[in-house]
C-alpha cells in the first residue's frame, strides 16, 4: 500500500500504528509530513525506514491514498499548494468539521473521502465514520472502508451527521478518559492501589460496552440486572443522578458537536 500522512500528529500517527499492526510493516510504504523540525526528528527516530519530511509535495509523490491529518485550520493551505499533484489520489481528510464540497473545492483532481477516525485506531479498536453523499463517489467509499476497516469499526455515515459523530465518537474517547479516571479515583479514595483501580475500571468499562454491543439490549435493561433491590448499586446510582451526570455527558456531546459544526464555517 502506497500511503502519505500529511500532518503525522497524534491521530495521524494513530493510523499509521493500526495500519502498521494491521498489514505489517513490509506492506506500508508510507510517506508521513510534519511541521516543524524537533517532531521531524522524533518522527525518524521512530519510523526510520520511511520518508519523513515536512515537504507534503515530496510526500504525495508516487502515492495512492493521501490522508489528510493537519490540524483543520491548515487544511485549506495544504490542499491548495498541492493542486494537480492530487489529481487521481485518494484524498481521505479526517480534519474536523470541515464538510466534502469544501475539501473538494480545494482538491478538485483528488478523488474525495471526509473520514472521522478516533485514537483506538491504533491497537485496530477505532471506530471511523465515512461521511456519504452526493459528493462523493460510492468506489471512493469502498475503497477507504477497506482500508479502514482493518484499523476498526468503520460506518458509512449521511454528511449532514459527520459533526455530531465527530463529537461522540471521535472526541468520545476523551470523555471515556474522564469517566474512567473518576471511577478509578473513587476507588483509590476508599484504599485501591491506583494501578489495580485504572486496570480494574478500564476492564469493567470494555466488558460492559462488548455485553451491550453484542446483546443489543438496552443500556436500562443492562443496569437493571446490576441492581438488587436495596443494594449497594442503587446507593451508587443514585449518588450519580444527584450529580446530574446524565445531563451533563448528554450536553457534552451537545456543546463539542456544536463546536465541530463552528470549524467548519470559520
Ligand atoms: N486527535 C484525535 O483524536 C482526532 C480524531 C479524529 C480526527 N482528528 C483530526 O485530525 C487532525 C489532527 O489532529 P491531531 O489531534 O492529530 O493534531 P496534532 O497532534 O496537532 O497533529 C497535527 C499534525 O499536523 C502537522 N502539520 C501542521 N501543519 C502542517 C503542514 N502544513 N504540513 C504538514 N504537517 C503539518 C503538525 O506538525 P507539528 O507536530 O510539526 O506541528 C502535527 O504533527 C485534526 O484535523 C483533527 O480534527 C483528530
Amino acid at each position: 500500500m502506497k500511503l502519505a500522512i500529511l500532518g503525522c500528529g497524534q491521530m495521524g500517527e494513530a493510523l499509521l500504528k493500526g495500519l502498521l499492526a494491521a498489514y505489517g510493516a513490509d506492506a506500508v510504504d508510507a510517506a508521513i509530513t510534519t511541521k516543524f523540525d524537533d517532531h521531524e526528528q522524533e518522527l525518524r527516530s521512530r519510523y526510520p525506514r520511511m520518508l519523513v519530511t515536512q515537504d507534503n509535495s515530496a510526500a504525495v509523490k508516487g502515492r495512492d491514498v493521501v490522508v489528510l491529518a493537519v490540524n483543520p485550520d491548515a487544511a485549506r493551505e495544504v490542499l491548495m499548494t498541492l493542486g494537480t499533484e492530487l489529481e487521481g489520489k485518494l484524498l481521505v481528510c479526517i480534519c474536523a468539521g470541515i464538510p466534502t464540497d469544501k475539501i473538494r473545492s480545494w482538491a478538485p483532481s483528488a478523488r474525495v473521502v471526509r473520514g472521522m477516525p478516533n485514537l483506538p485506531c491504533q491497537i485496530r479498536q477505532g471506530t471511523i465514520a465515512l461521511a456519504t453523499g452526493e459528493a462523493t463517489a460510492e468506489a471512493d467509499i469502498n475503497e477507504a472502508k477497506e482500508l479502514f476497516s482493518k484499523v476498526g469499526m468503520c460506518l458509512e455515515i449521511k454528511e449532514k451527521y459527520m459533526d455530531i459523530v465527530t463529537a461522540l465518537a471521535a472526541s468520545g474517547p476523551a470523555f471515556a478518559f474522564v469517566i474512567l479516571e473518576a471511577l478509578a479515583d473513587g476507588a483509590v479514595m476508599v484504599g485501591l492501589p491506583r494501578k489495580l483501580a485504572a486496570r480494574l475500571t478500564a476492564q469493567m468499562i470494555q466488558g460492559s460496552a462488548r455485553l451491550l454491543l453484542e446483546t443489543g439490549a438496552h443500556p436500562a435493561e443492562l443496569k437493571d440486572q446490576v441492581t438488587t433491590p436495596g443494594g449497594i448499586t442503587t446507593a451508587g446510582l443514585l449518588e450519580m443522578e444527584d450529580g446530574r451526570i446524565r445531563s451533563t455527558l448528554a450536553r457534552t456531546v451537545q456543546k463539542a458537536a456544536s463546536r465541530a459544526q463552528k470549524l467548519g464555517e470559520d
